[in-house]
């Protein structure tokens, strides 16, 4: 995409944003890559890498749990010094901004949060979050690592990432919350996602259905992107700061 495609894509946003009322922004792995966290599918891709079915299932899990741990602690270490980027920034100061404001998120990495995001809807969890696979209780825990069977608190069962894996429902408590805030907003952005995994994938078509403006900030193309009204080609940590 041209540098005058960019522009234009960023000043029909900038006017689109400050005129709604009602705002979601849905993000993906995306965001978080120029903070250093990895992405799924892109170059040096999670799952690229290492097999999901292995990793991110209930089976997986009940196979081998050590294993499990072992790649949410690895993960955990790798988020541990990492801090948010300025699209993560960006963001917040736009919640500020706007009357009615929603951030959904497939990120499980906290680093929305971390730069000040607050009305937010987490779809996968939090890798800092651990829920009891017994009595289900759900504490936050910071510890890196855990220990490679880490046991709850209150009745000594196994506990588990608190995250969704390939096969698990979304909370329909969130999930809910999300649809209400899509089917109402008069504007969707979506950041950083390929668009390949249910339900975000379509949640964009959706909001546009509803009559909202949708629009694409990604570094590459995606299947969505010539549906959107408007998409823009680039870093989210640098075109985000460009609509302030
Ligand atoms: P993916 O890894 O599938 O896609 C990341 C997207 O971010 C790609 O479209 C990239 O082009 C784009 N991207 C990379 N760097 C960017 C940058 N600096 N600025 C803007 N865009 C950039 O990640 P997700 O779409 O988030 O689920 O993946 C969805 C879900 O699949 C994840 O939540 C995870 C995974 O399996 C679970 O673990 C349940």
């Amino acid at each position: 995409m041209a540098g005058k495609d960019v522009q234009n894509g960023i000043d029909e946003l900038k006017e689109k944003l400050w005129q709604a009322r009602r705002v979601v922004v849905l993000t993906g792995a995306g965001i978080s890559a120029e903070s250093g966290v990895p992405t799924f599918r892109g170059e040096g891709g999670l799952w690229r890498q290492y097999r999901a079915m292995d990793l991110a299932t209930p089976e997986a899990f009940s196979r081998d749990p050590k294993l499990v741990w072992e790649f949410y602690n690895w993960r955990r270490e790798l988020l541990t010094p990492l801090v948010p980027n300025p699209g993560h920034f960006a963001l917040a100061e736009i919640e500020r901004r706007i009357p009615e404001f929603t951030l959904i998120t497939q990120n499980i990495d906290g680093l929305h949060q971390k730069a000040g995001s607050e009305k937010m809807l987490e779809l996968h969890g939090n890798l800092w979050w651990v829920r009891c696979t017994g009595c289900e209780s759900l504490v936050e825990d910071r510890r890196v690592p855990l220990p490679e069977m880490p046991a709850c608190a209150s009745c000594n069962a196994l506990l588990r990432p608190h995250v969704v894996w390939f096969g698990e429902m979304l909370d329909p408590r969130i999930l809910n919350a999300a649809y209400e805030a899509i089917s109402n907003c008069d504007l969707m952005l979506v950041v950083g996602t390929s668009g390949t995994v249910q339900p975000a994938a379509s949640m964009g078509v959706q909001a546009k259905r509803r009559g909202a403006t949708v629009a694409e900030v990604n570094l590459e193309s995606t299947p969505y992107s010539d549906i959107y009204h408007i998409s823009i080609s680039g870093k989210s940590g640098e075109i985000l700061p460009r609509l302030l």
